[in-house]
């Protein structure tokens, strides 16, 4: 029997309730319906479920969100592709033995289907929502666990895999179970991306496009990582396991025990990624921990039929050339998959093709090839052309080592490569001659030319000569972008004839100036710039798009002729090797200040590497490129240089006695330098950051084996050892035991040999912000032992 008082509390409560329409529910039951701008919470207020309107939409879902964070983010959504128009008529109750949704009309819009049809006499089945972010349906209430529960969201997720979910596999029908991404950022029906369990038996997760298209595949589970996922070795939040028994298999995820106040979620996004991100209280926003595959361009038909995607760009996606998007609105929301159709139809698709001009080809250089090509066999390009052009269904074509191929229908993940990427060839795509526009009236064309330039000419002889006569009182040529673009004579007066060096680097001299505005610059005269005037414009306003507080900002720079030159904010405290290494004239370096320059240093790499539009490898990360300003913020400068440098990049870079020793041994190697080269040299200058002497420098360790710091280092970490006895002997011990751990493991994992074992840079941030731990590291083996 009940107790009485539990009623009567239970009345009270309600009463006092129903005032407050908006009121918290903790539980949905025959009697306790959920409806307007009602909300289910959770008993420790984790999580939150009710109706929700996403964006400009004018539909209604039942959806469950987190309840304390700023952000609004859905981990569930009930009736992803039957909304409700009207959440007031709506309403969530149980009916039977299910949780139902019944519109306006009282129809049944949604359902849990629970096997059992009706509740065994005299219980009470209830809706509970756990903290766990777990929606459970039970015939009592019992609010410790999910166990003998009818039914429960972990089984039937919508895009998110929170932790304690799982993702399975029946193992009597072998029916793999979903996560599939919403439609849009602002649709949450079923999207065209999903995360399935191999439904062959292998322990690999894959991502399959519509349901049918495999392009991602985890590799098998060996216990503690996926064999595609190597990071995952480094992370030491998540406990995954897999589990299988004989009514399913399946993977499932924890917090370990230190973590397990972090918010954190597995998402198959919109964007065709699975991403694995957590909250980061102070900073109040998602972080991104991993996401696969790792390339927007390697999701299978990601900009549609006839798009073309461009990693690094923003947008990644653009229609080919003579074609336009099928659904401009659905390509504005974000989701390009509709593709693009032509603008004008070919001449052979006429139904009168004696009309008009013969359709041609397009050549589009330095093209990933679309997928489903037909190759036929044929000698010559000539032949190929004409075997495309005389097939009206053919729409493209290429030819290389292989011989030809062609394409029917449509061209699906046809990706551009950047200009300095040369491993691209070249797709020929036909196009209506229209499209050329260069056909018709040709005469009258080249006289309209001819004309045009004449008239040009005396434009650019007037302007040239306008400008010759300003151009004595002028300080500044112009500004581009956020950019301004200096008169070489100007930044000559503003340096004294560059008179004042500051510094010299790989790339060249720097100076100090002053502006006409007064305000102080640091002018970096480069030096082995032979790049051609369009492209070094375009990689300077790269450079200068980066905008973050842990990096030097480019104000401007000059091109003239040979003559280049980048100018800088100026950083008063100069750069950091002056003031770490051994050096009268600085005050030495404390414990704190240098643990806040590694983490900012940190946020400063991992900013360039992931979040700032084209993606920058740094390539020369040493003390002399962090800059400090007055108050001793690190700044790193220099960024974006290499690739102004180009080929020569390696001998510029090796020729310098001190940078190399912060080069990753795959520079030597030949293998492709990925942002992973940066962790290794970050992690290099880390361990400058504890010993505060150049790890050029012979060493002299206590037990006369290793005479090169990092070898040593590195031995007593992987050994748990005493990493005191690695500290800069002029702290004379004031530095937190646990920071000097922290940083001399983050430095052994960062010089591991493969770069593949290497965190990443916004994982390094996590370590040394303490949120993320790390086990011993092995010893790399391509550290020398003697220098
Ligand atoms: C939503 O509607 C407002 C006003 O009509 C509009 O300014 C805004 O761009 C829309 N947002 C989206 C994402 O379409
Ligand atoms: C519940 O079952 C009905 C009838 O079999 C089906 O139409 C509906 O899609 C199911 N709903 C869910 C949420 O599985
Ligand atoms: C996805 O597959 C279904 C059939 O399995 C097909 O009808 C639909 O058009 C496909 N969607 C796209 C975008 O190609
Ligand atoms: C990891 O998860 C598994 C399965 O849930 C559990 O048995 C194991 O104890 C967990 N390990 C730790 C260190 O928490
Ligand atoms: C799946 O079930 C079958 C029997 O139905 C059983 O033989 C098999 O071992 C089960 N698979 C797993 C992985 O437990
Ligand atoms: C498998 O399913 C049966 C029937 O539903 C159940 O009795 C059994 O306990 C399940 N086994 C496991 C390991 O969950
Ligand atoms: C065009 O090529 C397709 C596929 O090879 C073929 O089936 C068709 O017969 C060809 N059409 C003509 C007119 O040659």
């Amino acid at each position: 029997m009940r107790n009485p008082w539990f009623f009567c509390l239970c009345l009270v409560f309600s009463l006092l309730s129903y005032n407050s329409l908006a009121a918290a529910l903790t539980t949905i039951s025959a009697e306790q319906t959920l409806t307007g701008d009602q909300t289910l919470v959770s008993q420790g207020g984790v999580f939150e479920l009710g109706f929700f309107k996403p964006g400009n939409s004018s539909n209604y879902y039942i959806g469950m969100w987190y309840k304390r964070i700023s952000i609004k983010t859905f981990v569930w959504v009930a009736n992803r592709d039957d909304p409700v128009s009207d959440k007031n008529t709506a309403m969530l109750t149980i009916l039977g033995a299910n949780l139902v949704l019944l519109d306006g009309s009282s129809n049944q819009v949604w359902s849990t289907n629970a096997s059992s049809p009706s509740p065994s006499s005299g219980s009470v089945v209830v809706a509970i929502l756990l903290d766990s972010g777990n929606l459970v349906l039970k015939d009592r209430p019992n609010y410790a666990s999910a166990s003998d529960s009818l039914w429960q969201s972990f089984d039937h997720p919508t895009d998110t895999f929170l932790p304690g979910g799982k993702i399975k596999l029946d193992n009597k029908t072998k029916k793999p179970q979903y996560l599939n991404s919403w439609k849009n950022m602002e649709d949450p029906a079923t999207g065209l991306f999903s995360l399935e369990l191999d439904s062959k038996g292998s322990t690999a997760f894959l991502i399959r496009w519509n349901k049918s298209q495999e392009y991602w595949v985890s590799g098998p589970w060996n216990g503690q990582t996926f064999s595609s996922v190597p990071e995952m070795r480094l992370n030491y939040i998540f406990n995954f396991s897999f589990v299988s028994n004989e009514n399913e298999s399946y993977f499932t995820y924890s917090l370990y025990n230190s973590y397990s106040s972090i918010l954190s979620r597995l998402v198959m996004d919109v964007s065709g990624q699975i991403k694995q991100l957590s909250w980061l209280e102070n900073a109040q926003q998602w972080n991104l921990f991993w996401t696969q595959p790792r390339q927007q361009c390697q999701v299978y038909a990601f900009c549609g039929a006839f798009g073309s995607c461009m990693e690094h760009s923003m947008p990644y996606c653009n229609c080919l050339k003579g074609f336009e998007p099928k659904s401009l609105s659905d390509w504005n929301m974000g989701d390009s998959s509709g593709g693009c159709q032509r603008k004008t139809k070919l001449q052979c698709h006429n139904l009168n093709p004696s009309n008009g001009d013969k359709d041609r080809f397009l050549a589009i250089p330095n093209m990933v090839l679309p997928k489903h090509a037909q190759s036929v066999g044929s000698g010559n390009v000539g032949e190929c052309e004409s075997i495309c052009l005389n097939n009206c269904s053919c729409i493209a074509y290429a030819f290389d080592s292989n011989g030809c191929s062609i394409w029917f229908d449509n061209l699906l993940n046809v990706q551009q490569l950047s200009l300095d990427d040369s491993s691209g060839q070249t797709l020929y795509l036909k196009l209506a001659a229209s499209e050329f526009h260069d056909d018709k009236n040709k005469i009258r064309m080249i006289i309209g030319v001819v004309v045009g330039v004449l008239v040009g000419i005396g434009i650019l002889l007037a302007i040239l000569l306008y400008v010759k006569i300003r151009q004595r009182n002028r300080t500044v040529e112009a500004v581009e972008g956020s950019l301004v673009a200096f008169r070489y004579g100007y930044l000559q007066n503003a340096t004294k004839n560059f008179s004042e060096k500051l510094g010299e680097g790989g790339f060249g001299s720097v100076f100090k100036g002053t502006l006409g505005d007064s305000s102080v610059v640091a002018v970096k005269k480069l030096e082995s710039i032979r790049q051609a005037e369009k492209q070094f414009r375009t990689e300077v306003s790269t450079i200068g798009s980066v905008e973050h507080v842990n990096l030097v900002r480019l104000r401007g720079f000059c091109s003239d002729g040979i003559k280049k030159l980048l100018v800088y904010d100026y950083m008063p405290n100069g750069s950091l090797d002056f003031h770490l290494f051994q050096n009268k004239n600085s005050k030495v370096l404390d414990w704190k200040t240098r643990y806040e320059i590694a983490l900012e240093t940190a946020r400063g790499l991992a900013y360039l590497h992931q979040k700032c539009r084209d993606c920058i490898i740094h390539c020369n990360v040493k003390p002399e490129n962090i800059l400090l300003d007055a108050d001793f913020c690190p700044k790193v400068t220099d960024f974006g240089l290499a690739k102004l440098v180009g080929r020569d990049l390696s001998r510029i870079l090796t020729s310098i006695r001190v940078t190399k020793y912060y080069l990753a041994p795959e520079w030597i190697s030949g293998v492709p330098i990925t942002a992973k080269a940066d962790v290794y040299s970050y992690g290099m200058m880390l361990f400058e950051f504890v010993s505060g002497r150049r790890n050029s420098e012979p060493f002299d360790s206590k037990d006369d084996q290793f005479t090169f710091f990092p070898t040593w280092a590195a031995n007593v970490v992987a050994r748990g050892g005493n990493v005191l006895s690695l500290l800069d002997p002029s702290l004379e011990g004031n530095a937190d035991t646990e920071e000097v751990t922290r940083m001399t493991t983050v430095a052994s994992w960062c010089v591991q040999d493969n770069d593949t074992h290497r965190p990443t840079m916004g994982q390094v941030v996590h370590i040394l912000d303490g949120i993320l731990d790390v086990n011993l590291p092995p010893i790399p083996t391509s550290l020398p032992s003697v220098s």
